[in-house]
């Protein structure tokens, strides 16, 4: 390794306060966090220290102009207790991805992959066993230069905080179909993973709750005809027994969840089409009765069931989560996976390394 990641532990871990029993998303935070600088030209300072504030100039300008982004990602234990992660190099590679649409240095995908291991073996008596929970982790960059001109930042923070989550949404969602507000037009910064994308939801989000609905369904931003994703998911139907997604055009997440999914069904010989769907087509199959299945996948989400959406006058009724077949198996061989007693027939499972006894 031709980096070292300084390690300054917690004097009194906080563990001891959490109620494990009762995890809402997002609210707990483990001990320790990795941070990392970039300046000079080059990320540097590696550092696991104990998860605190830290300062931060007001004029920093990821605080004005928003390149800031991030990526959700998670750890579980297997049943006999190790912990392992779920395709970790596939969010190094997605957060360089959405590091330059947004013109930020891309993060050394080794510092990355080694940060995670260490941080979650630190940590890993913060990881949660009951199931549906996980340790969420949250990788994050922003720009950090003093300035309130309009350039992209010389200097950067890196950052990975973890904390113990049960699930996202905890039961199935409505969605309204969006025919105001867009939330990524074509060329536009849809496919990273931006906070801007986050912040631009949250209007439509609200209001779409104040009706009712738990999130909006993103449609296309030239006919509001085409369907994106939901606010923090990817969005499948099954129609006449064939999965459908929409297809990377470029304004939705390209998930990781998504991606395998697909991956799954495929492998299960189950037909999954990758394209455009217009609402048309879902009301269509609901008005025919072949629109058997909706869900949204996603790392924070894993499966979160539709149960209607909202979609101009109709009210489209999806059938009882309990008769579904593809999502609820989708969303048992992902928690398979998760703990240890599914095949791992693509390799998606690491094992997190033990410390060495130079970090312990
Ligand atoms: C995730 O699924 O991990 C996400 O990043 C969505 C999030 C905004 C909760």
């Amino acid at each position: 390794m031709s980096f070292e990641i300084s390690v300054k532990r917690i004097s009194q871990s906080r563990l001891p306060d959490v109620d494990f029993n009762n995890l809402p998303f997002g609210r707990t935070f483990s001990d320790h966090m990795f941070v990392a600088d970039y300046y000079d030209g080059k990320w540097q300072d590696y550092r696991i220290v104990p998860f605190e504030h830290f300062p931060i100039h007001p004029a920093a300008m990821a605080l004005h102009y928003g390149q800031a982004i991030f990526e959700g990602m998670k750890a579980s234990k297997s049943l006999d207790g190790k912990p392992l992660f779920f395709r970790p190099e596939q969010h190094g590679i997605r957060i360089n991805r959405s590091a330059h649409r947004m013109c930020m240095p891309s993060f050394p995908e080794d510092v990355f992959e080694e940060a995670l291991h260490q941080l979650v073996a630190i940590d890993a008596n913060w990881i949660p066993t009951d199931p549906g929970s996980a340790l969420y982790l949250r990788p994050y960059m922003f720009a950090n230069d003093e300035f309130i001109g309009v350039k992209p930042s010389n200097t950067y923070k890196f950052i990975i905080f973890t904390g113990p989550v049960g699930p996202y949404y905890p039961k199935p969602v409505r969605l309204l179909a969006e025919t105001k507000y867009i939330r990524a037009a074509d060329g536009g910064t849809g496919e990273a993973k931006a906070a801007g994308n986050y912040g631009g939801s949250l209007l439509p989000a609200k209001l779409a709750q104040e009706k009712g609905f738990d999130q909006v369904m993103w449609l296309d931003a030239n006919e509001f005809k085409y369907i994106q994703e939901a606010g923090t998911m990817n969005l499948f139907f099954v129609i006449d027994g064939t999965v459908v997604t929409p297809d990377l055009s470029g304004t939705i997440l390209p998930g990781i969840t998504r991606d395998s999914f697909i991956k799954v069904l495929k492998g299960k010989g189950i037909p999954v089409e990758e394209r455009p769907i217009s609402t048309d087509e879902i009301l269509q199959a609901f008005k025919n009765g072949t629109l058997e299945e909706s869900f949204g996948a996603g790392t924070a989400a894993v499966v979160a069931h539709v149960s209607e959406i909202q979609i101009g006058d109709t009210l489209v009724t999806l059938p009882p989560v309990e008769g579904r077949k593809i999502g609820p198996m989708l969303k048992a061989t992902i928690e398979g996976l998760r703990d240890g007693t599914g095949t791992d027939e693509f390799g998606w499972v690491i094992p997190v390394r033990e410390l060495s006894t130079a970090t312990i």
